[in-house]
């Protein structure tokens, strides 16, 4: 299988809970692909998977050509892979910019830190009024703008959101998908796209992939999955 991003029949979980299940899925240069499923069905053990937080027992993770299981996570930030895990994980008690010049890819080149700050800025204009602010005081749409700044100063190639519009208000979900549309159409980001608000995310996504107890049930292009009654029924309140 080719691809930019390739998971093949990867199964892992946590010491002898198995969680994922010979899980395949691909995302090509310049797509935006969700994975969608309930509580508990494994997409952020496929994302911690992805990013070697945990070594598949069985199967592999390619990236651009290159064996990627197991990994080291610093060592797969290196190949610009980055991820706004579940909840944005700031540090709290560090202020905005304190936080954005931590995700810098390579903090010794003081230039390209610099730019990358003003390029995350531009996107996320609230984040410069915020930037001295204590990132645990930021609203949590803020706080997720921040998340996602943060994982853009190390300019990736291929960035994984999970459940990035968790816990905000519908106002806020908007905002989020917002940003994350004027992210791909700005950068030419290729995005993996961990989401429970499905419609939304169908609507942004290229292709979808949806897990169920740690099995990949069901694929397809977003259009296709937004007309799909299974998904509709179980995902849509449909
Ligand atoms: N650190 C851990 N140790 C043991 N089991 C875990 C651990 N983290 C998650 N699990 C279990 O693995 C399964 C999948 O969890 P995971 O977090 O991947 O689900 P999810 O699809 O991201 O759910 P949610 O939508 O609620 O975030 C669940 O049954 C969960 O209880
Ligand atoms: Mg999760």
């Amino acid at each position: 299988m080719s691809g930019f991003l390739v998971v093949e029949r990867v199964s892992a979980g946590y010491g002898l809970a198995s969680v994922l299940r010979d899980v395949s899925l691909h995302v090509d240069k310049g797509e935006v692909v969700a994975v969608l499923g309930a509580n508990g069905a494994g997409k952020t053990t496929l994302l911690r998977t992805i990013y070697g937080l945990i070594a598949p027992t069985s199967g592999r993770v390619v990236f651009e050509d290159a064996d990627i299981s197991g990994t080291p996570a610093h060592h797969i930030v290196s190949r610009r892979l980055a991820m706004v895990p579940e909840g944005g994980r700031l540090f709290t008690f560090m202020t905005v910019k304190e936080n954005l010049e931590l995700g810098a890819f390579n903090p010794s080149s003081r230039a390209e830190t610099r730019r990358n700050l003003e390029e995350v800025l531009t996107l996320f204009p609230i984040l410069a009024e915020r930037g001295s602010q204590l990132a645990g005081s930021l609203s949590g749409g803020e706080r997720q703008m921040c998340a996602i700044g943060r994982a853009l100063m190390s300019h990736p190639k291929l960035l994984a959101l999970d459940e990035p519009s968790a816990g905000l208000s519908p106002g806020m979900v908007e905002k989020v998908f917002d940003f994350i549309r004027s992210v791909v159409a700005s950068r030419h980001l290729t995005i993996l796209l961990v989401e429970q608000h499905v419609e939304d995310a169908l609507e942004i996504a290229n292709r979808a992939y949806v897990i169920e107890r740690g099995e990949i049930v069901k694929t397809g292009t977003g259009d296709a999955l937004m007309q799909d009654q299974d998904i509709q029924r179980a995902y849509m309140g449909l």
